[in-house]
C-alpha cells in the first residue's frame, strides 16, 4: 500500500487529499499540519472550512485510509509520495515585498523533509510557486548528504473554492511537471498513476517542470485579466448608458472569446488571484521583462479601481455623504459558497465605507467570524455584524450587494424595503437581483455597469 503524505492541511490540503483516499481505497494519505487547532476540527464533525459535497466525502474516508494528525516527522518518515501545500503568500517585508511570494513555509518544509528521511521520496509542489522553485527545492534536498533521493514534481492545483470537490473530481486537466530523466519519468509515471484512478488519461498532461510552474500562475493571471478586463468595461457601460450583461452575452457568444469569466462585478478576491499575478509580475521584474511586468500588473490596478468605484458611486449617490448612514453589506465572502473572506473586496469596500464614517451591519451566511477578523482593526466607523439579512437591512439607508450568494436572490425585498429608511438604495455589485421588480417595490437600484433605475 502507498502511503501518500500532504504537508498543510488548508483549502487545498484538505479537499485534496479527501479525494485522493476517496478515489484510492490502495493507497493510505496522511495530511499534516502545524496547527493544531486545524488538524482537530479535520477530525470533528465541524470542518475546518465550508465546501459544498466536502464533509461527505471527509466521512466516508477519515480514520479508514485518510488521517489528519500533528506528527510531521514520523509520517514524513513513512511516506512514499509527499505533497507539498503550504501556504505562499506575498511577501510583506524585506527584498520584493509587496510582490514576490514569501517562501519561508516552503523552506521550513524543505528542511523537515531532509530531517525525517531516511528512505528515497518524491516530493510534489502542490502550492502555487514561483518558477525554479523546484530546483531551490532540489539544491536543499538532494545536498542534504544523508543518501536520500529526492525527485521534485510540480502538480499545481486548479480547483476553485465554491467547487472544489466537483473540480477535484472531474478536472479540466491534471498537470504534471518533472525531469526528463530516468528518475525523473519514474516519479511523473508514480503520480499519473494515482490520478489514473478517476482521471482519464488524456487530461493528465506531463511537462517540464518550468511550464508547470509558470503555467499555474499564467492561468490565474488569465482568469483575472478576464475579469479586470470586463470590469473595465463596465466602468464604459455606466458612462454610456450601455449594459454589461448584454455586452458580455453579446461578445461571449463569440466562441473565440467564450462566455465564462466575463461576469462584471466588484472585483476578484480569494487568497489567489492577486498573489500569484504579483509573483508573475515579480518574476518578469526579475528577467528584466518590464513591458512584461507592468501588462500584468494593471490587472490587479484596475481591480483596486473597480472597489474604488464602487463605493465612490455609493457616496456620490447617496447624496455625497455616508456619514452615520447605516449601510448593509450583503456577503463578506470573496464569492459565493465559501466562508473564505482572504482578499475578499467586501474588505476594501467596507474599509473605504468606514473611512467615510458610515455604520456597517455586515452579514453573510458563512463568513462572519473570518468579516470580524478582516475588520478588527478598523478605527473610523461602525461595524456590527448579524448573519439575518433582514435585520441587516432594519433601518439602514442602502444595501450593497457584494457576494453574489443565490438566498440574496429570493429575500422578500417587500419587506426589507419597508423596513428602510426612505429613500432607499441598492447598489448591486453581483448583478443578481431583478433590478425591474425591485424598482417597482420603491427601491432606487443601481446595478454594476447598467443604467440606474431611480425614483429620484
Ligand atoms: N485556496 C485555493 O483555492 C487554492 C487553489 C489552488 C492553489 N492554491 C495554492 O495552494 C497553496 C495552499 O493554499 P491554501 O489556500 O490551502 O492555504 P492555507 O493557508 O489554507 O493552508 C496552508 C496550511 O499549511 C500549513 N503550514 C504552513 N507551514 C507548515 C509547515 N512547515 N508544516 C506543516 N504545515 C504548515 C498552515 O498551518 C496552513 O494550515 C498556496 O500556495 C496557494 O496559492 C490555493
Amino acid at each position: 500500500m502507498k502511503t501518500i503524505l500532504c504537508i498543510g492541511a488548508g483549502y487545498v490540503g484538505g479537499p485534496t487529499m479527501a479525494v485522493i483516499a476517496k478515489q484510492c481505497p490502495d493507497c493510505r494519505v496522511v495530511v499534516v499540519d502545524i496547527n493544531a487547532e486545524r488538524i482537530s476540527q479535520w477530525q470533528s464533525e465541524t470542518l475546518p472550512i465550508y465546501e459544498p459535497g466536502l464533509t461527505e466525502i471527509v466521512h466516508d474516508v477519515v480514520n479508514k485510509n485518510l488521517f489528519f494528525s500533528t506528527e510531521i516527522g514520523e509520517n514524513i518518515e513513512k511516506a512514499d509520495i509527499i505533497f507539498v501545500s503550504v501556504n505562499t503568500p506575498t511577501k510583506t517585508f524585506g527584498e520584493g515585498a509587496g510582490r514576490a511570494a514569501d517562501l519561508q513555509y516552503w523552506e521550513k518544509t524543505a528542511r523537515q523533509i531532509l530531517t525525517h528521511s531516511k528512505s528515497d521520496k518524491i516530493v510534489v509542489e502542490k502550492s502555487t510557486l514561483p518558477v525554479r522553485t523546484a530546483q531551490a527545492m532540489e539544491r536543499i534536498l538532494n545536498n542534504g548528504g544523508n543518501g536520500v533521493h529526492f525527485e521534485v514534481l510540480s502538480n499545481p492545483e486548479f480547483l476553485a473554492e465554491g467547487t472544489a470537490i466537483r473540480d477535484l473530481l472531474h478536472p479540466d486537466r491534471i498537470l504534471i511537471g518533472g525531469h526528463d530523466t530516468e528518475t525523473g519519468r519514474n516519479a511523473v509515471q508514480s503520480l499519473v498513476d494515482i490520478y489514473a484512478h478517476w482521471i482519464p488519461r488524456e487530461r493528465i498532461l506531463t511537462t517540464n517542470l518550468w511550464s508547470s510552474e509558470l503555467s499555474k500562475l499564467v492561468a490565474n493571471a488569465f482568469l483575472a485579466q478576464r475579469i479586470s478586463s470586463i470590469n473595465s468595461v463596465s466602468a464604459i457601460c455606466e458612462a454610456t448608458e450601455a449594459d454589461v450583461t448584454e455586452v458580455s452575452a453579446a461578445i461571449g457568444s463569440d466562441s473565440r472569446i467564450g462566455n465564462k469569466f466575463i461576469h462584471a462585478s466588484v472585483g476578484f478576491g480569494g487568497s489567489c488571484f492577486q498573489k500569484d499575478i504579483l509573483n508573475l509580475v515579480y518574476l518578469c521584474e526579475h528577467y528584466g521583462l518590464t513591458e512584461i511586468a507592468d501588462y500584468w500588473h494593471q490587472v490587479v490596478l484596475m481591480n483596486h479601481y473597480q472597489k474604488r468605484r464602487f463605493v465612490n458611486r455609493m457616496i456620490k449617490t447617496m447624496f455625497n455623504t455616508v456619514v452615520d448612514k447605516r449601510i448593509a453589506i450583503f456577503g463578506f465572502a470573496f464569492k459565493a459558497n465559501t466562508g473564505d473572506t482572504r482578499e475578499s473586496p467586501a474588505i476594501a469596500i467596507c474599509k473605504q465605507l468606514l473611512e467615510e464614517r458610515a455604520h456597517l451591519i455586515v452579514s453573510d451566511p458563512k463568513a462572519i467570524d473570518n468579516a470580524r477578523r478582516e475588520l478588527g482593526d478598523v478605527a473610523d466607523g461602525t461595524v456590527d455584524y448579524e448573519v439575518d439579512p433582514y435585520v441587516a437591512a432594519a433601518d439602514a439607508h442602502a444595501i450593497a450587494i457584494v457576494t453574489e450568494w443565490q438566498q440574496y436572490q429570493s429575500l422578500d425585498y417587500e419587506r426589507i424595503y419597508k423596513a428602510m429608511v426612505k429613500p432607499a438604495f441598492i447598489f448591486d455589485g453581483r448583478n443578481i437581483l431583478d433590478h425591474k421588480a425591485l424598482h417597482a417595490i420603491g427601491f432606487n437600484v443601481y446595478p454594476l455597469g447598467k443604467p440606474e433605475l431611480a425614483h429620484l
